[in-house]
């Protein structure tokens, strides 16, 4: 039975991508609703927000910078020490849909997570 062999193969893998692809979809809409309550009072998360704070970099702005690159944004939300920018004790999980969320900020200020 090579063909019911191969069948069940290519259900097998394509659930593996359908659950992937959902995943990383919820990464972003977790990390879009955690920049909107805990770094929206600071930082544009999203075009279209009226205003953070002048003196505060953007997320598509993070984002476009290369100096931070995903180990960076995230060692640098684990412990913002050394910083203007508060510590605000994320835990993995929400660090993570954060970066999730920043990386897929375009540089043109548009944003592919909503
Ligand atoms: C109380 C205001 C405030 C809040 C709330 C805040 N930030 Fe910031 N953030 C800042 C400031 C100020 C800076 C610039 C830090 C500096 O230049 O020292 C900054 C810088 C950053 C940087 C860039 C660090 C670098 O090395 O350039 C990242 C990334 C960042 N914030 C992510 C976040 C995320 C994610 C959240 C929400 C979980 C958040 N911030 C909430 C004020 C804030």
């Amino acid at each position: 039975m090579i063909q019911a062999e191969s069948l069940k193969k290519a259900v097998v893998i394509s659930f593996f991508l359908l659950s992937f692809k959902e995943g990383a979809a919820a990464d972003l809409v977790r990390g879009h609703s955690i920049a909107v309550r805990w770094c929206s009072e600071c930082h544009v998360v999203a075009p279209g927000q009226g205003h953070g704070s002048d003196a505060v970099p953007t997320f598509a702005e993070i984002k476009a910078s290369d100096r931070l690159d995903e180990a960076q944004l995230t060692a640098f939300l684990s412990a913002p020490e050394h910083s203007r920018m508060p510590n605000l004790s994320l835990t993995r999980s929400e660090i993570s849909d954060l970066v999730a969320y920043i990386r897929a900020q375009r540089k043109d200020g548009q944003n592919s997570g909503d």
